[in-house]
Order: structure tokens, then sequence, then C-alpha cells
């Protein structure tokens, strides 16, 4: 029976390692869904990908020599960059990666054309997908990084017909998709238009989101690069690419899906409509009033009497790498006797999980760690929210200004705390580059500086 299968499907020690990677995959996935287990979760994956790399080295009779120089290029370039890359440029490189998983689909795809004479459409379909949705992910992912870096604009980049044109380009895509599959073996110049295609749509998909609706690229160039890889499993028969594959597509379009809910809009309106777009004016209403400033010592005063603090995050707190000093005035008004809480909005920072990550590090208790619908009820009760590097996610423009492009996304509602104490180093907007309000309310009260150095100035009067 085991003779007449192809041998993907074959009965061997392979295929056996693979189905264990396989499951060490989903259930590293599945531990990784709760901050208790994300650590264990994040080795059972990582032994997974070690029986997966292992059991595909030690089976095929391939050239060792080129896979050798492959990893120790690999490693150099990782090494490197993984030492001199900042805590705060993270989600820049997590962009590059995403972008270097649909590199190296469209690259197997390529190869897999030149090394199969005569090959069939069964084979020419994926292969066809994992080109196209392989340089649409490294295009896109570039973008994207240079967004988030902001060696390009971070805002839209809109043109009068460019939704027509990007559906024009999909839509040629597909046909040359269909010819591809046609006839392959002859037909290896439209491969090579498909690849440029790929290459321009991957831009041009991009570059009309930006602002606040960047979390939803990122998350979804993620999904992107897992099909991309699934499909190229498809190409070279690797059950383990194929589950890997998948699994990574599917959860990128959950924390798709997660990001949309978290903005209050549809994916469609993200792709399509470009941020700020349709708002009557690109950054609201104007704010004013004046800022009223607090010294630490007077904002120690504040915490020492409060009975329920909640801290907000956000992308200031991992610029100043305050995290730890965080945690220990969360200690200390604890000890005081206070209800502490550390409220987190699920596009705070520059990538998913950024706020979670960094308050692990810094060893918050997970118990502490609140979402925003758990606290914007019974916000009129807290007696200080402490807003830390955060901006957009708490700006109460979005609850109350229709005019403002980030109206409708669910924020922190800090501003009806009794008393607000921002931490920041100036008046100046967030990513989105909407004004905000809240530094102007009546019970907002602005610690200027540097958010490490303003709490450690904080904290020293706690000690004094
Ligand atoms: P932002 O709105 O970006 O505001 C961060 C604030 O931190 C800035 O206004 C800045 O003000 C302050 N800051 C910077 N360095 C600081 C320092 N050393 N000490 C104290 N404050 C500092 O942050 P947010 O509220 O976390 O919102 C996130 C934004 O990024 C959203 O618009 C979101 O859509 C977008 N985004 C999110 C993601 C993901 S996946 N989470 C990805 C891309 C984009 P000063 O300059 O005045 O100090």
């Amino acid at each position: 029976m085991s003779e007449s299968l192809p041998e993907y499907l074959q009965p061997t020690w392979t295929n056996y390692a693979y189905i264990l990677a396989s499951v060490l995959f989903v259930f590293g996935l599945k531990m990784l869904s709760s901050a208790r287990t994300a650590r264990q979760g994040n080795w059972v994956s990582a032994v997974g990908m070690l029986v997966a790399v292992l059991a595909t080295l030690v089976h095929a009779g391939m050239s060792y020599q080129w896979i050798l120089l492959g990893v120790g290029v690999g490693a150099a370039i990782g090494y490197v960059s993984a030492m001199r890359v900042k805590m705060t440029a993270m989600p820049e490189m997590v962009a590059l990666f995403n972008g270097s998983g649909g590199l190296a689909s469209l690259l197997v795809g390529w190869a897999e054309y030149h090394t199969t004479p005569g090959m069939h459409a069964g084979v020419a379909v994926p292969t066809a997908l994992a080109v196209l949705i392989g340089g649409i992910t490294f295009t896109g992912s570039i973008v994207a990084y240079a967004k988030l870096a902001e060696k390009l604009p971070g805002k839209p980049l809109l043109f009068r017909g460019q939704n027509w044109m990007n559906l024009g380009l999909l839509l040629l895509s597909v046909v040359l998709l269909v010819s591809f599959a046609w006839n392959p073996p002859g037909t290896y110049w439209i491969l090579g238009l498909l690849i440029g295609l790929s290459l321009v749509l991957g831009v041009l998909a991009v570059i009309p989101i930006g602002g606040a609706d960047m979390p939803v690229v990122i998350s979804l160039l993620n999904s992107y690069s897992g099909v991309a890889a699934c499909a190229a499993g498809f190409v070279i028969l690797n059950d383990v690419l194929i589950v890997a594959g998948s699994l990574v597509g599917a959860s990128g379009l959950i924390l798709t899906k997660i990001m949309c809910k978290a903005m209050n809009r549809s994916l469609a309106n993200v792709l399509f409509s470009g941020f700020g777009s349709t708002a009557a004016a690109s950054s609201g209403s104007a704010v004013q009033g004046e800022a009223k400033p607090i010294s630490a010592e007077d904002c120690y005063h504040l915490l020492e009497a409060a009975r329920s603090v909640l801290f907000v995050p956000g992308y200031g707190m991992a610029v100043a790498q305050a995290q730890h000093v965080v945690c220990e005035l969360g200690e200390l008004l604890l000890a005081n006797g206070a209800e502490v809480r550390y409220a987190i909005h699920p596009v705070a920072g520059r990538m998913p999980g950024h706020m979670n990550v960094l308050l692990a590090e810094a060893s918050v208790p997970y118990e502490l760690l609140v979402e925003p619908d758990d606290v914007n009820p019974g916000m009129r009760t807290v007696d200080l929210a402490v807003v830390i590097g955060a901006n957009d996610v708490v700006n109460p423009a979005a609850r109350e200004d229709a005019s403002s492009p980030i109206y409708g996304m669910p924020i922190i509602n800090v501003d009806q705390a009794k008393t607000c104490i921002v931490l920041k180093r100036s008046l100046k907007p967030g990513f989105a580059g909407v004004e905000n309000a809240l530094f102007f309310c009546e019970n907002t009260r602005m610690l200027f500086g540097d958010a490490k150095s303003s709490l450690q100035a904080v904290i020293a009067q706690f000690k004094d």
C-alpha cells in the first residue's frame, strides 16, 4: 500500500518527525496566547522548528556545502543586526523579518521552476502563488519598515484612481497566474512578469495605508508571509512547511481581525480608504487650552494619597525604556496600600503585544494587566490615571470629535479618571499626528520630561 504513495505521504521517519514538529508548533502557539505560558510556548515552538530542520537535513540527499554557506551568511547577518538593533527599533525589524519570509518563498518558487522540467499545473499554481504573495509581502514589508523607521512619511500616500489601479493590477496578476498554470514549461516570461508585478503591487498596497492604521498592515503582512510559505510548501511538497505556513497565515489573520476591532474599522476600510482621508480635517478640530505642568514632588503627593492607580503605557515607555521603573513604582504603591493596574491598549506601541512584552520583561504580575473594556466602565472611580508615553490610545478626540481621523477608535478613557498625569516630553501629537485635548483637560497634569527620568524622580521622593 505504502509503495504506491508519493514520497511525502510515506510513513518515513522524516514524516513522523514532521508530525511531531507540527504538534509542537500547535501547542507552542496555544501557549503563546496566555502571558503566563508564553515563554514556555516560545521554547516548545523553537524545539518544533529544530526537529523540523534536523529531519529535513538528515532526510534529503542535498548539497550540504550550499546549506552551510546559507546558514553561515544568514547567521552572521542575523547576529549583527540583532546585536545592533535598538529595542525601540524592534517593530521595524519584525517588518523586515516578514519581508524576508516573503522573499524566501518567492525564491523557492522561482528556483523550483528552473529545477522542474515539464512542470505541471498542480505545481505551477502554488509556484505562481508563492511568487505572487511572496513578492507582495517582500516589498510591502520594506515599505512598512520604511514608514515605521520614519524613512518614508507615516501618512498615507494617496492619488486619484489608486484603488482602481491596484484592482486592475491584481486582476492582471490573476490572469498571468492562470496563463502560467495553463502551460508552465513554455511561459517563463509570464513568471518573470508575475515577479515584477508582485513587487510593484506590494509597494502600491502599503503606501495608501498609514497613521494609526499601521498595526493592521503589520499583522496582515505577517499573515501573507505565512500564506506564501504555505504555497512554497506545496511547491516543494514539504509537509511541515505547509503546516507552519498555514499556522502563521491563520494566526496573522486572527491578529489582523483583533487589530481592526481595536481600531473599530473594517479591513476593507483600512485597506482602501486611506487613514484620515475621509475626515473633514486631517488632524481634527483645533485643540485649545493651557496645559498644567506638575513637578515630580507634587506627582509623588498625588500618588501617595491615591487609593487606586491605573498605569497606561504607550510607545514613549518603550522609547524611554521605563518599564522597570514603572514596575518599581507600582510595587511602592502596592506596598502603600493602593490598588494598582496596568491598562494595555491593543495598538499601543509599534507592534502587536509591544507593551505586554515590555511589562513582562520588567516582571509586572500578569494579573495586574487589564484591557480597555475592563477599566473603562469604572474609570470615574479611578483616583489617578498615569499615562506613560501614550498619546493616540488615550486621545478623547477618538470618542468625541467626528472630524478627527481617529474618530471611532476605542481608547482608554483616562480623561474620565478623577485625576490624570501624563508623562511625555512635550505637547507634540503621537504617531497618528492628531492633537490631544487630554493634555488641556481640567483634571490633567503634565509631568514633562523623559518618562524614565521623571519616574525615577518620583520614586526618589517615595524613598526619601
Ligand atoms: P503614540 O501615539 O505614538 O505616542 C507616543 C508618545 O510618546 C509621543 O507623543 C511622545 O511624546 C512620547 N514619548 C516619546 N519618547 C518619550 C520619552 N522618552 N519619554 C516620555 N514620552 C515619550 O503612542 P501610543 O499611544 O502607544 O499609540 C500607538 C500609535 O502607533 C497608534 O496610533 C497606533 O495605531 C500606531 N501604531 C501601532 C502599531 C502596533 S502594531 N501597535 C504599529 C504601527 C503604528 P513626546 O515626543 O512629547 O515625548
